[in-house]
């Protein structure tokens, strides 16, 4: 069977773009996968953390993948920094990547801004870790977003340029899946602007620890325009609050975004904003309700993650193994 890795750092709240970007996309991917869903803890260590809200976070995103419907009995969900391969591989694979590769990441560009000389040397290496996570479990499908796909690429030519330069063909190229119609949710604020958790305006984003009154009043307080909504969805085209809306209702009812704008062309943003306001509520609030009783019992989260990082070691272990072996480190 294929297998699947893919990861979300636990810095600050789970939001929408989160579960119809990813989160929402990987359950369905369960029956046909091995899959495996870590928290990348160590990723985040690449900026800043408060050590107690990055533990805090850590637990909250291990219950929102369970609250979502990510099985931990089925997939494999535990925390990167549990499983002590990401951190070695990813050294022994840093010892077989050139650094004009890495100069050509983007978001490093963007995460280190102008003040590059100070940016920490993690972050730079992300990339590099990022491909040990992949390459540990010879994972085939790495489902990611369009903002990850750089970095994927970095993963397959890392695998090649190790196969190579070995003389075997131990990793798999990972294929990158980008999926589902809600892949790019927007700030509710601003269409043009993707919705994050670094935003300081709390209203651009609807979180998935939010009650159903705040997202009630989120969705009423959306940025819209003037005009009536569109009857096609090429009339979505220079409208970025329109767009976005329309892709999240689409996403939250699984109909496709010509079918809303069939649905919805010519009413109003009130009417539509009221539909939109209950299916977010009704997809959403379980999930809340049912993170908030998780988090209620941390050592239920804790054994959950403790399954999960020794299965992982299992598979990891066979890995490490091998490419110490193809290196020439002896292991006795
Ligand atoms: N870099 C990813 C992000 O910020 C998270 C991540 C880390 C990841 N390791 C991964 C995603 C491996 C897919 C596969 O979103």
């Amino acid at each position: 069977m294929n297998r699947i890795f893919s990861g979300v750092q636990p810095t600050g709240n789970l939001h929408l773009g989160n579960y119809l970007g990813a989160i929402r996309n990987w359950v369905q991917l369960q029956p046909d996968y091995a899959c495996i869903f870590c928290i990348v803890d160590l990723h985040a260590l690449t900026l800043p953390q408060d050590p107690k809200a990055l533990a805090q976070a850590t637990r909250e995103v291990t219950a929102a993948y369970i609250a979502s419907g990510i099985d931990p009995e089925k997939s494999i969900i535990f925390n990167q920094s549990m499983v002590t391969g990401h951190a070695e591989l990813s050294w022994l694979l840093s010892c077989q990547t050139p650094l004009g590769w890495l100069n050509r990441m983007t978001q490093f560009k963007e995460k280190a801004g102008k003040h590059r000389e100070n940016a920490g040397l993690g972050l730079y290496a992300y990339p590099v870790l990022m491909a040990a996570d992949i390459l540990l479990y010879k994972a085939t499908h790495v489902p990611v977003g369009e903002d990850q796909k750089q970095h994927l690429e970095l993963a397959r030519d890392i695998a090649g340029a190790f196969n190579r330069n070995f003389g075997v063909e131990l990793f798999p190229l990972p294929e990158p899946q980008i999926l589902g119609h809600a892949t790019r949710v927007m700030s509710l604020r601003d269409g043009t602007k993707k919705m994050s958790k670094s935003d300081s305006s709390d209203y651009s984003r609807i979180n998935l620890s939010d009650d159903a009154d705040s997202i009630a009043l989120k969705v009423r307080k959306a940025k819209t325009d003037p005009e009536p909504l569109p009857e096609t969805a090429d009339g979505l085209a220079d409208r970025p609050e329109a767009r976005n809306l329309i892709g999240i209702y689409a996403a939250l009812t699984d109909k496709t975004v010509a079918e809303c704008c069939q649905d919805w062309g010519g009413k109003t943003f009130s009417d539509f904003k009221a539909a939109l306001s209950e299916i977010a509520v009704a997809k959403l609030a379980p999930i809340h309700d049912e993170m908030a009783r998780l988090m209620d019992d941390q050592s239920h989260l804790d054994a959950i993650l403790k399954h999960g990082a020794d299965r992982a070691h299992d598979i990891a272990g066979q890995t490490m193994h091998a490419v110490k072996e193809i290196m020439g480190l002896v292991a006795v």
